[in-house]
């Protein structure tokens, strides 16, 4: 009797017409054989139709990696929530940490995504996550109920992922994810998905997986080979 897990890929800005067939050719057939496990990936926009299409009744959900903040407009380059959900689209992640990073996303703007995804009736896979910095000054709580706090959170997918573990190879240990899933699972209502993201692998998911506040992966690098992500869907499912 074990709890949903979540795993969901962040491609990011990584793929091509040909390699994302190559991908799903492999991952629908693995992924159709798992209980327990939530599938999703989250495709660059040009691709999400594509994908949509080729995933048809596959077990396997999809999502956008952004979203604008705004309904419609004089928004050059912006996409609207409403368009991704008008192609059926079921998560958006807000708050990715390159988003705040490199485009300086703040709070109130990761907040106005959250409500625009949820206005539309999708998902959003909210990220939270401290720096270095913020870890080594002991802030890390501090900085994850900012950024939760930010946001009027309820029912979505919270994720994990400390900046200094994002591509580095350098993953938390479970022990420092627990403690933090911990924290923020007494700060949403019950039943809310709380999953890790940061340098998981086939080689780390399993123990990371079985932290008892930790519900699943978000997966970047290793999302994008066909084998390692379905070894960490593996370790999440059972
Ligand atoms: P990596 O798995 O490549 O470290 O990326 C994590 C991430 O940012 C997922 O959103």
């Amino acid at each position: 009797m074990g709890r949903t897990r979540w795993v969901a890929g962040n491609w990011k800005m990584h793929g091509s017409r040909q390699a994302n067939r190559a991908l799903l050719d492999e991952l629908v057939p693995g992924v159709s054989q798992l209980r327990g496990v939530e599938c999703v990936v989250c495709v660059p926009f040009p691709y999400l139709g594509e994908v949509a299409g080729k995933l048809g009744g596959a077990p396997i959900a999809w999502g956008a990696q952004n979203v604008s903040e705004h309904a419609q407009g004089a928004y050059t380059g912006e996409v609207s929530a409403a368009m991704l959900a008008e192609f059926g689209c079921r998560y958006v992640i807000v708050g990715h940490s390159e988003r705040r990073q490199l485009y300086g996303e703040t709070d109130a703007q990761v907040a106005a995504k959250f409500a625009a995804v949820k206005a539309a009736g999708m998902t959003p896979i909210l990220c939270v996550g401290e720096t270095l910095q913020e870890r080594d000054a002991g802030k890390t709580e501090e900085v994850v109920a900012r950024q939760l706090g930010a946001v009027r959170f309820e029912e979505g997918v919270l994720a994990y992922e400390p900046v200094w573990a994002i591509g580095t190879g350098r993953n938390a240990t479970p022990e420092q994810a627990q403690q933090v899933h911990a924290f923020l699972r007494r700060k949403v209502s019950p039943g809310t998905a709380i999953i890790y993201g940061g340098s998981v692998k086939p080689q780390n998911a399993g123990a990371i997986f079985a932290m008892p506040d930790v519900d699943g992966g978000l997966i970047g690098g290793a999302s994008l080979v066909a084998k390692d992500f379905l070894d960490i869907l593996k370790a999440a499912a059972k």
